[in-house]
């Protein structure tokens, strides 16, 4: 028997609500497999704010740190709208990924078959499925460069004065990039061989250090058939032939707005899971990729889905029950088949859905018949 250390950071809105469910999955996932996990819940976000007075308090760092793996909810919500940039809930967030060194993130966009209605695109561009795992860098980039304000005496060509300028800057270094195209190489081995290398090559001279460095990398991944796009087409591609995408690679800003565009195209934002992954050896951190959702928070309808898909990757990254994880997919599978819904799911309004607790404890009885 194993004995795992969870740190769970149930964050705001509906967070306390689908980290609560992927608990207690897990606890079902030690009775049937004789492990045993144990959790500690710490702040982050809003919550911490309110509390403690920062977003990110030292002690949950630490037990995150001391944990084999983490559990996040989501943070942020109106309340806190109003803070500067690094007092906000979202700094946390940032605080957490620096803070643990996660430098890879893995979102994946699913197009379920029972929800294929959900999606926005036509059924024609989606009747083949969608399943494309974005890779994001997580550490580096514009979201951690310098940054910065000016007051400039220069005026533009026109003679008005420049007044304040702001600056943020992207800078990646060769280790940075080839440790994130290894994870994208390594998960392109794993699924269907190939690999977009997504970015603004034709202006950016770090674009071109990533196009560079991954010419290098690709002599090592001779099966991996790999191909450049800029984000702009990138963006258009992926609502154009979905299917045609494996994994996608990216710098932290562009995996961020792609990410998101992806996983419209599924339809359904509260089912889709992402883990963030720093060297091996150290915590994981997982958690659902839609937010806070702050207006349905405390009424118990809250999908659960997403976070329960974050365990299970959860099991498969950073505890070595890679088995016990594909389970948890299937049980949310045989779910969704069986026509279970919550709320955000329905095919149409009106029909009947299930609240968080009750989906939960039918996917639980699916993976204990597994
Ligand atoms: C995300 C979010 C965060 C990010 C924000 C909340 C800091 O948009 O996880 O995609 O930009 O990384
Ligand atoms: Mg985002």
């Amino acid at each position: 028997m194993t004995k795992y250390k969870i740190a769970v950071i149930p964050g705001d809105g509906i967070g306390p609500e689908v980290t609560a469910s992927a608990c207690e999955v897990l606890q079902a996932v030690g009775r049937k497999s004789g492990h045993a996990f144990s959790f500690t819940e710490v702040m982050a976000g809003g919550i911490a704010i309110d509390t403690c007075g920062e977003p990110l308090p030292k002690d949950t760092l630490r037990t995150a740190r001391e944990s084999d793996a983490v559990l996040l909810g989501a943070v942020g919500g109106p309340n806190w709208d109003n803070l500067p940039g690094d007092a906000r809930p979202e700094a946390a967030l940032l605080g957490l990924r620096k803070g643990l060194g996660l430098f890879a993130n893995l979102r994946l966009a699913v197009l379920f078959p029972e929800l294929k209605e959900a999606s926005p695109l036509r059924p024609d561009l989606v009747k083949d499925g969608v399943d494309i795992l974005i890779v994001r860098e997580l550490t580096g980039g514009i979201y951690f460069g310098k940054r910065g304000r000016e007051k400039k005496r220069e005026k533009l060509d026109d003679g008005t004065p420049k007044g304040v300028e702001a600056f943020d800057v992207e800078c990646y270094c060769e280790a940075e990039i080839e440790r994130i195209l290894r994870v994208g190489f390594n998960s392109a081995m794993q699924r269907r061989k190939r690999l977009t290398v997504v970015d603004k090559a034709n202006i950016l001279e770090t674009s071109r250090l990533w196009r560079q460095v991954t010419e290098k990398v690709k002599t090592e991944y001779p099966e991996v058939d790999v191909d450049f796009m800029y984000v702009d087409n990138a963006s258009m591609q992926l609502l154009r032939r979905p299917k045609d995408f494996d994994v996608i690679v990216t710098s932290n800003m562009f995996g961020d707005i792609l990410s998101d565009e992806a996983g419209m195209i599924t339809g359904s934002i509260g089912m889709l899971p992402s883990a963030s992954l720093g060297t091996p050896g150290t915590p994981g951190m997982y958690e659902p990729v839609h937010g806070s959702a702050p207006d349905i928070a405390g009424q118990g309808i809250a999908n659960p889905l997403a976070t329960i898909l974050s365990a299970a990757m959860m099991l498969r990254y950073s505890l070595g029950l890679p088995r016990e994880g594909a389970k948890i997919e299937e049980a949310v599978e045989n779910v969704l088949a069986k026509g279970f819904r919550t709320a955000d799911i329905v095919e149409k309004k009106g029909d009947a859905f299930l609240g968080t607790k009750e989906i939960t404890e039918k996917v639980i009885s699916e993976y204990e018949k597994l």
